[in-house]
């Protein structure tokens, strides 16, 4: 069966396209059929892939835009093995003429990919850091959304509203969408803080069936190369997800300024 995943967090710089790429490396590893499309005007996944954003005759724009079906606007990824849709900066411009639309805007990604959905195992839409009609559309596509989350002071503010944003897409326009789950990303199990917010996230999210697992791809964020990464991660995605072991407020030794303000 095949499934729509959208990586999102409105936070910047929280990992999504690292893992959004990885994941797509790694997933072809283990012969399915990938897709990544880029959804976000930065154009980063494109780059990852190491393909020019700005030399693409077709992009997710005109896809959006419906200027093109979406197999035109299809590139191979070569020494990753899957496909992209690439994205540029003209994403933003597209995003403001979604805006200007009455009907439909929400749904001109899922109703692109109707036609290609079966050619893939796996389709992957990396989001970008905003809760705009460009990660709506993904939402609206997707069958469900993994948020990667960075162990970090603030990593919590705005975790909130982009679980209602999807408890609203679920209610309204898309039923079947599921919360894959948090992904730690960046996280160093030495550090306290790391383990605070990754204790914090639990607990705030554990009654809302939003599971938590650890991110495979700390070396991904160094710089591995792609080949490399998708060793790497192939053995982090065989690792089954786990609820990480939340320390209870109770047998914390030290509460911090951030679990005060968390709890
Ligand atoms: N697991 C990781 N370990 C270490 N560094 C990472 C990891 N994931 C991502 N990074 C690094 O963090 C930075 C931001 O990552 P990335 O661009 O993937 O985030 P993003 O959420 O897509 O950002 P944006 O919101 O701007 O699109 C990059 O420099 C990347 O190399
Ligand atoms: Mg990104």
């Amino acid at each position: 069966m095949n499934r729509v995943i959208a990586l999102a967090n409105q936070k910047g710089g929280v990992g999504k396209t690292t893992t959004a790429v990885n994941l797509a490396a790694s997933l072809t590893a283990t012969k399915r059929r990938v897709l990544l499309i880029d959804l976000d005007p930065q154009g980063n996944a494109t780059m990852g892939c190491g393909i020019d954003k700005n030399a693409q005759p077709r992009t997710s724009c005109d896809v959006l835009l419906g200027d093109c079906a979406a197999t035109e606007a299809l590139v191979p990824v070569e020494y990753g093995g899957f496909m992209l849709m690439p994205a540029n900066q003209d994403l933003t411009a597209a995003e403001v003429r979604l805006l200007t639309m009455i009907a439909g805007r929400e749904f001109k990604l899922r109703n692109a990919l109707k036609p290609i959905r079966d050619s893939f195992d796996v389709v992957l839409v990396d989001c970008p850091p905003s809760l705009n009609m460009l990660t709506l559309n993904a939402l609206v596509a997707a069958d469900s959304v993994m948020v990667p989350m960075q162990c970090e002071y603030y990593a919590l503010e705005g975790l909130s509203s982009l679980i209602q944003t999807i408890d609203q897409i679920r209610t309204s326009i898309n039923p079947e969408l599921q919360i894959e789950g948090l992904l730690r990303t960046m996280f160093d199990p030495r550090n306290n803080l790391s383990n605070e917010v990754v204790g914090s996230a639990h607990r705030t999210f554990r009654g809302q069936g939003v599971p938590d697992h650890d991110s495979a791809q700390r070396e991904a964020g160094r710089g591995t190369e792609l080949r490399q990464a998708r060793a790497l991660s192939r053995q982090g995605i065989a690792r089954r997800p786990r609820v990480s072991g939340a320390r209870g407020r109770d047998d914390s030794p030290r509460r911090t300024a951030f679990s005060r303000r968390h709890d």
